[in-house]
């Protein structure tokens, strides 16, 4: 057992703050942020962030994922090289693998999506409009600065097992993520640094049998910035779920309602806040596990 009784036998690290968060507040919290503060972040909550998102499940225990975390002189020369980088035109033509479709490739709805956040994200937030392509590039360049995060993280996966690579690394990209955040810290996933990523290999020194994932900013969040009350929306469950049932009274969507969740707190954003300040360090919990009974006549599995 772990000196610190967290009830993981595994654990050998230090426990972060204690924040009290439930997985489900974590989850509702949980958003990008792309400004921070420069407050810094100690060396033992990174690893034991990355301690516990090391937990996260992996096909056939294979663990593929290695992490490269900078902070201070070394996050700096970093950003000065892909800016460096950016400035003189040393952008990829094409990624080292095919991590996403091409602008012409987006097919709907992935379209509108993709179109809605960047409207959201440049247009009503930022006030860039979608021509201004001097103000995009000043808002895109930051995530070549982590934000302003005290620290930036970059996430690899070994090349030799594929495919499934990809998705243990995305469980433990979310781990990061949900861990950072019930420790009162907030992250960004980034893909934009796979532009750049020859930089990355030769400052990293990242062998050829690793793929570069994304980066990741990571640090307290700035809520004093415009960014901070940028939120994206989700789909329902019912777009997205089909549910096979015994009996057709359990099947969800068929009023178009989901049963029992309608009281659940939602994401925290400016819509359903009221238009009042957003804080995602007070997502009110719900304590759904006890708002679940087991229906009589129902089969878990
Ligand atoms: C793999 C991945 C790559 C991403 N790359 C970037 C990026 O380069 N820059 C950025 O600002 N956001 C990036 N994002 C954040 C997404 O835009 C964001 O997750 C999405 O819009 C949903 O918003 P939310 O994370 O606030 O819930 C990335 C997210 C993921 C999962």
């Amino acid at each position: 057992m772990c000196q610190y009784k967290c009830g993981n036998i595994r654990c050998k690290a230090i426990p972060l703050a204690a924040h009290r968060m439930s997985v489900e507040q974590a989850l509702l919290g949980r958003r990008s942020v792309r400004a921070f503060l420069t407050r810094p972040v100690s060396r033992s909550a990174v690893e034991r962030i990355l301690e516990l998102a090391s937990q996260s499940a992996s096909n056939s225990n294979g663990q593929p994922w290695q992490v490269h975390v900078l902070t201070g002189a070394a996050k700096d020369r970093l950003t000065a090289a892909l800016l460096k980088a950016h400035e003189g035109g040393g952008r990829v033509q094409k990624c080292e693998f095919d991590y996403q479709p091409r602008p012409d490739e987006w097919v709907e709805p992935f379209l509108s999506r993709r179109s809605e956040f960047g409207q959201g994200l440049y247009g009503k937030t930022l006030g860039i409009e979608f021509t201004d392509l001097v103000g995009r590039d000043s808002h895109h360049r930051r995530n070549y600065e982590f934000f302003g995060a005290p620290v930036g993280i970059i996430l690899t996966v070994s090349r030799h097992q594929l495919d499934s690579a990809l998705i243990d690394a995305g469980l433990f990209l979310q781990a990061v993520m949900l861990t950072a955040r019930a420790a009162g810290l907030d992250t960004c996933p980034q893909a934009s640094f796979l532009d750049y990523y020859p930089v990355l290999r030769r400052h990293l020194n990242i062998p050829d049998d690793h793929r570069i994932v994304c980066g990741i900013s990571l640090g307290y969040a700035d809520k004093t910035h415009p960014l901070y009350s940028f939120t994206t929306p989700r789909q329902c469950v019912k777009d997205f779920a089909t549910f096979y049932e015994d009996r057709a009274e359990d099947a969800i969507g068929m009023d178009g309602s989901t049963p029992g969740i309608g009281s659940l707190p939602q994401r925290p954003t400016q819509e359903n806040s009221g238009g009042s300040e957003i804080d995602i360090d007070h997502v009110p919990w719900a304590g759904w596990m006890q708002d679940f009974p087991e229906q009589p006549g129902s089969r878990r599995h």
